[in-house]
């Protein structure tokens, strides 16, 4: 596991939660809508790296006829998205695995998303390998992820405990970020096509979609 991946074991998820979720919810909620707008009914989707289940809790609420699965290596991650879902009235299932785990889900998922979680898989580009080959045909895979190049800067993330916030995404998680080139790349080795990729406006973000076949 990488040093930030170590960031979210013990008490680290409860601490993203509480200090580094909040500057960016913003950015949950417009992946939310986009996704809600988009997906075809009864989609079956995998947020990968969920988390606290930010996105789940999301997403649900705006669209109960999805599929929604996260998982999480992490076992506090999956706990806490496990109740935060639970407490919204929202239908996911939450599996406690990583990345690689999806090499043994082939062809299963009409959607992945990973936000934010990428630069903390052990090998990025053996992790989307295995997301391609979890995709079914037609398949979109949704990437938004810290740019450590960015035109936002962090004293734009504001919001509650935004110094702490701040210093956290500043030290800790953008160093390890990889850049927007650097993740085109590995997209399209893994066998996907970019469909459409952009900066998210005042936050230090960048985003991919890509498709399967
Ligand atoms: C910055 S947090 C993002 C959480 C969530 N996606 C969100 O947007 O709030 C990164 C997440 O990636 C998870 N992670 C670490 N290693 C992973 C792996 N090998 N496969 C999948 N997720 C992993 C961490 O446990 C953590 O929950």
């Amino acid at each position: 596991m990488s040093i930030p991946g170590i960031l979210y074991q013990g008490l680290g998820t409860l601490l993203y939660e509480r200090f580094a979720l909040p500057p960016v919810a913003a950015l949950h909620q417009a992946a939310a809508l986009l996704l809600a707008e988009r997906l075809p009914p009864r989609t079956r989707v995998v947020d990968i790296g969920c988390g606290p289940g930010e996105l789940l809790v999301r997403l649900g609420a705006l669209r109960d006829d999805l599929d929604l699965i996260g998982i999480d290596p992490v076992r506090r991650a999956i706990a806490r998205s496990r109740r935060r879902v639970r407490a919204a009235g929202v239908r996911a299932r939450l599996v406690r695995e990583g990345v690689d785990g999806l090499v043994h889900a082939v062809g299963r998922f009409g959607c992945a998303v990973a936000i934010g979680s990428i630069k903390h898989w052990p090998d990025p580009a053996a992790g989307l390998l295995a997301v391609a080959g979890a995709m079914a045909p037609g398949g979109k895979l949704y990437i938004w992820e810290l740019d450590p190049g960015g035109a936002a800067r962090m004293e734009d993330v504001n919001g509650t405990y935004a110094q702490v916030s701040r210093r956290v995404l500043a030290q800790c998680l953008l160093p390890s970020s990889l850049p927007r080139v650097a993740m085109r790349d590995l997209i399209v080795g893994a066998g996907l096509v970019v469909e459409d990729e952009g900066v998210v406006a005042g936050m230090p973000f960048y985003w991919f979609i890509a498709r399967h076949g």
